[in-house]
């Protein structure tokens, strides 16, 4: 989603500007704008609708400027026009803006009558007006921000320059992170570190309503009083040569194929030989699990269908009971919190909106604490948690998320034998198993010859089913949503046991019906799921094991290895990764930033 970058500098930092935004690509975006400090110091703006690259033609205009902000947009009030492309401008003033401006009509309205003229859709050009209207009065720019950031309800990262104070960026949060970067002749803002990595590993993240104003020798951050703020430089964990294909086509692939190294990590950095290693997530955290009664998880988008998971698996080996929501419903809902429960969050990104709103609601509650599950260690999530755990996945490119949601798996797979503990030899079991997963992984990437042929099979299909029951119904659910993320083939998870309740009705012989089938107590069930199915002639594919295929002669079965029940999650998801993959190569879609897709979502 939407993506800030700035620069001011003592050289020359076009370039590097379109070499920053292209890292915020992954966001997810529609248009693209640069701004900056040119001849006299006169503002100069250049903006694109499509790709980055359409911006390459007028970056002469921005030859030799030093200072300067740009912006990716993904519309949300408006449509991906010119018009509606960020930088907007408002007499010496220039602004970009993450976030969503609530009380925009009222602001649009209070200043046409102060005779300014609106040229966008948007709800963040009255930020650019507002500013250059306090401004107007203070001639300080400091007061405007602040008096601005006074009177906008919503969420926001802004960022601003003005003709008449060169050389200098401002800019002001609240509910959209911003981070600035720490260099020697050069500092930088931006919505997340991808960007950064590339110049310093300096970084000082900026929290709600505060406010900065950076130049190429100084970064200044102060509160509304106008207080300046001595906050701690960090130094990031990024590796800017994660983010790069490796040989392979897509990140997509790329990051499927890394997902055997990271469980292979994970379990060389938190499994033992028979147990979870003391307090992996945190401090003390090993005696705070034990005396769990109650789990709420929240999250969205795939992360959420790792929670599903995680409910499964707890409800099942232990005592302790779990609710599972999606966050975009948990913040308006009125929650009951037990005695001796425990928020848990998870995310890829750490900086989903509605994930970090339901957080902020959770901490206000009577929660025993609250753990965040995150793979950005500089992520808004991570720094209001009380509790972190970090799966250190890499940085996550394409937008469709595969190695985050296995890394997510593993992790509340460590969770959920950590509180069976409590129980006999539970845990000990459970250890054996885990470590399995990498190996079965490596079988796994054997059949993606035979998982692209059947790929064929979708290519020109409009609608698919994906059946599971128990812990394999998240997974149809997570299949499901990469179908249609990347191929844009509507597809419908539901519980094997629910067909005949409504979605029979749609299968016939042109249905593909895609069915997870381990082998294990509910096995049966599903098979007179899908013998429902076969007699309305439905087009089934099964993914199961060997003993089961055995009986199935009649319907494409694709044979998984054996593995214990436990681990099924983890790997049936990712035959089904690579299936998706191999139908929107097939039908030529932009694999890693699908259509009207973003990555970090930081819009509620
Ligand atoms: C977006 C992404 C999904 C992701 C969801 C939640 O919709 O496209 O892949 O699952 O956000 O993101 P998070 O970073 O919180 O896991």
């Amino acid at each position: 989603m939407c993506g800030i970058f700035g620069i001011s500098s003592t050289k020359p930092i076009s370039n590097q500007l379109i070499k920053g935004l292209s890292k915020l690509e992954y966001r997810g975006y529609d248009s693209a704008g640069i701004s900056g400090h040119g001849i006299k110091n006169q503002l100069v703006t250049i903006k694109a609708t499509g790709p980055i690259k359409n911006l390459n033609s007028k970056l002469y205009k921005l030859q030799g400027i030093t200072t300067g902000i740009s912006h990716t947009r993904w519309a949300t009030h408006g449509q991906p026009t010119l018009k509606n492309t960020h930088p907007h401008l408002s007499g010496d003033i220039c602004t970009v803006h993450n976030g969503i401006i609530e009380n925009y009509m009222d602001l649009k309205s209070y200043l046409k009558k102060k005779s300014f003229v609106f040229k966008s859709d948007t709800d963040s050009e009255v930020i650019c007006h507002l500013i250059n209207y306090y401004f107007s009065k203070s001639a300080n720019m400091q007061s405007a921000i602040i008096s601005t950031a006074n009177s906008l309800e919503g969420s926001y990262a802004l960022a601003a320059i003005n003709a008449q104070t060169p050389h200098t960026i401002y800019s002001a949060c609240k509910g959209s992170p911003i981070i600035l970067g720490k260099d020697v002749s050069s500092n930088y803002i931006s919505s997340d570190m991808t960007p950064i990595v590339d110049h310093t590993k300096n970084y000082i993240p900026m929290d709600d309503n505060e406010f900065s104003e950076i130049s190429s020798s100084d970064i200044k951050i102060f509160n509304k009083n106008k207080r300046v703020l001595s906050k701690p430089t960090k130094v990031s964990k990024i590796n800017k040569n994660q983010a790069s294909l490796m040989g392979h086509k897509h990140f997509m692939h790329k990051e499927i194929y890394e997902q055997k190294a990271i469980i292979e990590d994970m379990i060389n950095r938190y499994v033992g030989k028979n147990k979870i290693l003391p307090n992996i997530f945190g401090h003390s955290t090993d005696k705070l699990l034990e005396d769990i009664k109650h789990i709420h998880f929240v999250a969205c988008g795939t992360s959420y269908h790792a929670s599903l998971v995680a409910k499964d698996w707890i409800e099942q080996f232990t005592t302790v009971t779990c609710t599972a929501e999606v966050a975009s419903e948990y913040k308006y809902k009125k929650i009951n919190v037990l005695p001796d429960t425990l928020f848990v969050s998870i995310s890829q990104s750490g900086e989903t909106a509605d994930t970090i709103s339901s957080l902020k609601k959770a901490l206000k509650l009577k929660y025993t604490n609250t753990l965040a599950i995150c793979n950005v260690a500089e992520s808004t999530l991570t720094r209001l948690s009380g509790m972190n755990f970090l799966m250190n996945a890499g940085p996550e490119i394409s937008v469709a998320s595969t190695k985050a949601f296995t890394s997510q798996l593993f992790t509340l797979l460590l969770l959920t034998a950590i509180i069976s503990r409590r129980y006999d030899n539970t845990e000990k079991r459970m250890v054996q198993d885990i470590r399995k997963i990498g190996k079965k992984i490596e079988e796994l990437y054997e059949m993606e010859p035979e998982i692209k042929k059947i790929s064929t099979k979708f290519k020109n299909k409009e609608h698919t089913l994906f059946l599971g029951k128990g812990a394999s119904y998240p997974i149809a659910l997570e299949a499901a949503l990469k179908l249609k993320e990347i191929s844009y083939i509507h597809a419908s998870a539901y519980h094997s046991g629910e067909l005949k309740h409504g979605p029979l009705a749609l299968v016939d012989r042109r249905m593909p019906v895609v069915c997870f089938l381990p082998d294990n107590h509910l096995a049966r069930l599903v098979l007179s799921n899908l013998a429902e199915v076969e007699a309305r002639q439905g087009q089934t594919f099964i993914f199961t094991n060997k003993k089961i295929a055995k009986n199935k002669k009649q319907v494409k079965v694709i044979k998984m290895p054996d593995c214990p029940d436990l681990i099924v999650p983890i790997l049936y998801i990712i035959p089904a990764q690579l299936l998706s993959y191999h139908v929107a190569i097939k039908k030529k879609t932009d694999v890693d930033k699908p259509r009207n897709l973003a990555k970090s979502v930081t819009v509620e």
